[in-house]
């Protein structure tokens, strides 16, 4: 009888690539660059106006002429794209939130006078009325209460239309509704924005992750106990996020997201797999506050979580991650 003898040594030793740090890199499979980020920001009226979000540490509000010096750092830094929302003032605010639609209000003003200073850094704005409404949903309600879908559409598509003309370089539906992207995309082409982007918020969760966004949007207290699992996507669903995606892209998306980021890279990854599209992931608020508050207690190690968690979304197969980190990486990177 043959009697196996164990092998003198291991058949295989993957720790020889981790040895030194130059086999290290020359094998590493995905990498973070400032090309992979879009810095989000949020915006109110006034001048000289900066309000720190308590719930997001290093995040402030700021006023236009704050912002300007933050975008011209984005330059410096190679963020290739801002994403903007807005605080609006609530005495503007209305149960259908017309204010969206003012081709003078925050937004469209705030666009103008980016592309006029930085007109090589892209500009991403939020189509979506939570910020506008007095309820703190992204749409009209019925008598019931419901949010209801196509009228919603309408205004949209007008909120839409009205950042293009403001020149906004690619618009972000963040609200959910049935039939958004392929009304969007229909009125950018009748009215001669053919080159406007649209970044689809395709799997987009009802999640809590949201909080601490919703304090520095200004839209916690109007909403209240209220959520949002009528329109957002339940957290318990995978096959449905794949449904969404295929809708959107059918409708004219250039570009897909999945949010929240972190917890949902299994979606990342299965959108990226099956459509093979540019596709984005968020790094929302939520997750945001969670590692600053470990890190400021000294539980975590900001800068590596930081950049770990980044490399965890290419990894999972974004192209690029919206985050509050953007700056932070982007500067780490350039050291
Ligand atoms: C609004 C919108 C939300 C976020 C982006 N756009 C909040 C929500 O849907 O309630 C969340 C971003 C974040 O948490 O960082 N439609």
């Amino acid at each position: 009888m043959h009697l196996q003898s164990p092998a003198p040594f291991p058949q295989n030793r993957p720790r020889r690539l981790r040895r030194d740090a130059f086999t290290r890199r020359l094998v590493r499979e995905n990498l973070v660059t400032a090309d992979d980020l879009i810095y989000p920001v949020f915006v109110h009226e006034g001048t000289k106006r900066s309000e720190a979000v308590a719930s997001m540490p290093g995040v402030d509000r700021l006023s236009l002429d704050l912002l300007l010096p933050v975008a011209e750092d984005c330059v410096k830094l190679g963020i290739p794209v801002l994403a903007l929302f807005p605080a609006i003032d609530p005495a503007l605010k209305t149960p259908d939130g017309k204010e969206a639609l003012n081709p003078d209000g925050l937004i469209p003003r705030v666009v103008r006078a980016l592309k006029k200073e930085f007109p090589d850094l892209g500009v991403m704005t939020d189509v979506a009325l939570d910020p506008y409404t007095s309820h703190g949903q992204d749409g009209v309600l019925d008598e019931t209460g419901y949010i209801i879908n196509d009228e919603t559409v309408e205004i949209l598509t007008g909120q839409a239309l009205t950042h293009a003309e403001a020149g906004v370089d690619i618009v972000a539906p963040s609200d959910m509704m049935d039939g958004r992207i392929g009304a969007i995309r229909e009125a950018l082409e009748v009215q001669g924005h053919i080159h406007t982007r649209i970044m689809a918020y395709s799997a987009k969760y009802a999640s809590a992750f949201y909080g601490p966004f919703r304090d520095a949007v200004g839209t916690r207290g109007a909403l209240g106990k209220a959520d949002k699992n009528v329109y957002q996507m339940d957290p318990g669903n995978s096959d449905e996020a794949l449904r969404e995606v295929a809708i959107d892209i059918a409708e004219g998306a250039d570009m897909v997201m999945v949010k929240p980021g972190m917890p949902y890279l299994d979606i990342v990854r299965r959108v990226k797999d099956e459509f093979k599209v540019p596709t984005f992931a968020y790094q929302v608020s939520g997750e945001y506050a969670m590692i600053k508050a470990a890190a400021a207690n000294g539980w975590l190690d900001h800068d590596a979580v930081m950049m770990e968690s980044l490399l965890a979304f290419k990894r999972a197969g974004a192209d690029g991650v919206l985050t509050y980190f953007a700056r932070d990486v982007a500067r780490k990177l350039q050291k």
